[in-house]
């Protein structure tokens, strides 16, 4: 027995074929995506990220910048760098990595992106379509990657109930909405819960975005669920891991690995939002979506 391997890097692959493609059809039109992001602070982390999504957006064939800026930078120069990004007409996606320093206004930052290159989905008017249930604005790219995962194996939301363990507007709210769109039955449970399991244990699918090592076990886990961990942390020897622990293979049906589950997908996605970003913003036509 034990879990069946969702294998994210081979999803993410599949959905990196369709994006090169559809780069290819845009230079062929004399437009290159170029994907603009802003790296703010010296959290290895964060800049490991930013390099990643840097250097995949150039394997596609598309334009990547980065702005890197000190963390003492104050909100209103941060808005105005981001601002002059967002009025930039030679770039077509863009995003601050976050976490943001704690001095910043992450809302004011985040306000400042033009919601058309609004790659991340972030900004109030995507984050609020979504709220909506209109799946036709920029969508956020962890949820979009664990949608696309669940759809790759089969794993159907409607009627079903999913759990999302964490409320962060980065990945557990969205990815709730989303669902809910999809027509699951969506529980969100957060810090404030009290013990989670009396809640994960109804979980057809479950989704760790706690971002605490190893916090579900296999006592929180309903025998068969599919288990999507969002999780990533380095352990003292340098190895990565998630927020869900090893031994909750023993008891899911399908399970993601970390590394090479959910992280492939959000940087998949991030260059697919790109390239929509890049047609939509000239009014060409929104081509098939990979996932949603
Ligand atoms: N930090 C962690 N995940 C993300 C993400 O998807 N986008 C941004 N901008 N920052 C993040």
């Amino acid at each position: 027995m034990g879990a069946q391997r969702i294998d994210g890097r081979q999803v993410a692959e599949r959905v990196l074929e369709h994006v090169r493609a559809e780069v290819r059809a845009l230079t062929a039109r004399d437009v290159v995506p170029h994907l603009a992001v802003v790296l703010v602070g010296d959290d290895p982390a964060s800049a490991t990220y930013v390099r990643s999504k840097a250097n995949k957006a150039r394997a596609v064939g598309m334009r990547s910048t980065v702005v890197h800026l000190s963390a003492g930078v104050t909100t209103d120069e941060l808005v105005r760098r981001v601002r002059a990004l967002s009025d930039d007409a030679d770039i077509d996606g863009l995003i601050v990595q976050l976490p943001l320093p704690p001095h910043v206004d992450e809302a004011a930052v985040i306000a400042a992106i033009d919601p058309a290159k609004d790659v991340d989905g972030f900004t109030p008017e995507n984050a609020g379509r979504l709220f909506r249930g209109d799946l036709g604005g920029l969508l956020p790219c962890t949820p979009r990657g664990i949608l696309a995962l669940l759809q790759a194996y089969d794993l159907p939301l409607a009627g079903r109930h999913a759990v999302v363990v964490g409320r962060s507007n980065i990945v557990g709210k969205p990815a709730a909405q989303l669902f809910l769109a999809h027509h699951a039955t969506v529980t969100v449970v957060h810090s404030r819960s009290g013990p989670v399991g009396r809640y994960t244990r109804q979980a057809d699918i479950l989704v760790a975005a706690v971002g605490k090592r190893h916090f579900i076990t296999p006592d929180d886990i309903k025998p068969g669920a599919a288990v999507i961990d969002v999780g990533i942390h380095r352990t003292e020897t340098g190895q990565l891991t998630g927020d869900v622990a090893p031994d909750v293979e023993q008891v899911a049906g399908w399970l993601t690995p970390v590394p090479g589950g959910v992280g492939p997908m959000t940087v998949a996605m991030l260059l697919d939002n790109t390239v929509r970003a890049a047609r939509l913003r000239r009014g060409w036509h929104d081509v098939a979506r990979t996932g949603v």
